[in-house]
């Protein structure tokens, strides 16, 4: 097991399969956001033996993010190989879900077993703006084909953004009426590259629950957490509604996380800079003792929490250069 020296048990890995994406989110990244040359990014094989020694360290728990780890090359086969490694119990997917349509059914044969999909509003004008050029249609049909492959249950991410999509979050509520959905609302967080809106422009969980209550009726607590996400219901509906509120209930003391950045660094805390570099060493010709030791360091020096009360904002890397 790999434990951090507040005791808690980090078993869940989050590995960004590449930062390129073929959108460009307005709270992600800028328009001009240049991408790292794939020969700096993990190839198949060194992601492949990363998980075998995280696996070997008690990690049973993984998610691929990107930029959009769609767009990776070959990326059936590595979720094959992903899936396959002994000792991974869970192995899901955040994507923007514009190749959903086409890839849904070939990652689910390959073992994929979940898929988070991103999308901010049901207005096909407003998503545009978003995501800078996004295709609703796309994602909804491809939100469809995970539902219909049983990339199950369904889950949707949705960031709100002033002045962009606050008053979209009751039509999206809406949709776990009758669908056995997951609707979460996220709380936009500052990182480099966008950090004017993202810091000015935030809407609280508290005001997204009262939005939607104002139309629905008050929401039923289920008590729960999924994730990071609190966990409510509309009155009779068939879906579910959760709260990402890391900006203002942060719930560090309940994290497990680890990030594999796609150039294979290791980031114990989204929100800060700390980082481990794996690839060097591993290309150096470091053993697996070497790197399993390396990643024990890591999850052993986690830091506790974020430090945005505080100010403290991470401005090392854009978002997609994480991984969310
Ligand atoms: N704050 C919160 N969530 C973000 N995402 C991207 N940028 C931000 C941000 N600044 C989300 C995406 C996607 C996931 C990978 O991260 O919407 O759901
Ligand atoms: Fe791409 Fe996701 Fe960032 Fe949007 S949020 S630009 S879809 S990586």
């Amino acid at each position: 097991m790999a434990i951090d020296r507040f005791g808690r048990n980090i078993h869940y890995l989050r590995i960004s399969l590449t930062d390129h994406c073929n959108l460009r989110c307005i709270y992600c990244m800028p328009e001009d956001q240049t991408f790292r040359p794939n020969a700096d990014l993990l190839q198949d094989d060194e992601i492949l033996r990363l998980v075998r020694l995280f696996a070997s360290l008690g990690f049973d728990k993984i998610r691929l993010t990107g930029g959009e780890p769609t767009v990776r090359a070959n990326v059936v086969e590595l979720v094959r190989a992903i899936a396959h490694t002994p000792g991974i119990r869970s192995l899901s997917m955040t994507t923007n879900g514009v190749l959903l349509s086409k890839l849904a059914r070939p990652l689910k044969e390959a073992g994929l077993q979940r898929v988070n999909v991103s999308i901010d509003t049901l207005d096909p004008e407003k998503f545009r703006r978003l995501t800078r050029w996004g295709k609703l249609e796309q994602v909804w049909e491809g939100i469809l084909a995970a539902e219909a492959a049983g990339l199950t249950p369904i889950k949707l991410n949705g960031v709100v953004v002033r002045g962009y999509n606050e008053e979209d979050v009751v039509d999206l509520a809406a949709l776990t009426l009758d669908r056995p959905w997951q609707m979460r609302f996220i709380e936009m967080m500052p990182f480099a590259g966008a950090t004017e809106i993202q810091t000015r422009q935030v809407v609280t969980a508290a005001e997204i629950q009262q939005k939607i209550e104002s139309e629905f009726g008050p929401l039923e607590a289920s008590g729960e957490y999924d994730g990071e996400a609190r966990i409510y219901r509309i009155r009779g509906a068939k879906g579910q509604i959760g709260f990402i509120s890391s900006v203002t209930v942060p719930f560090c003391a309940a994290c497990t996380r680890a990030r594999l950045t796609a150039d294979g660094v290791l980031r114990m805390c989204l929100l800060r800079e700390k980082e481990l570099d794996l690839l060097s060493p591993m290309r150096n010709g470091a053993s697996d003792e070497e790197l399993r030791q390396i990643i024990l360091d890591g999850v052993w020096n986690k830091p506790w929490g974020h430090g945005l009360e505080e100010g403290i904002i991470p401005l090392n890397r854009v978002m997609n250069q994480i991984g969310g």
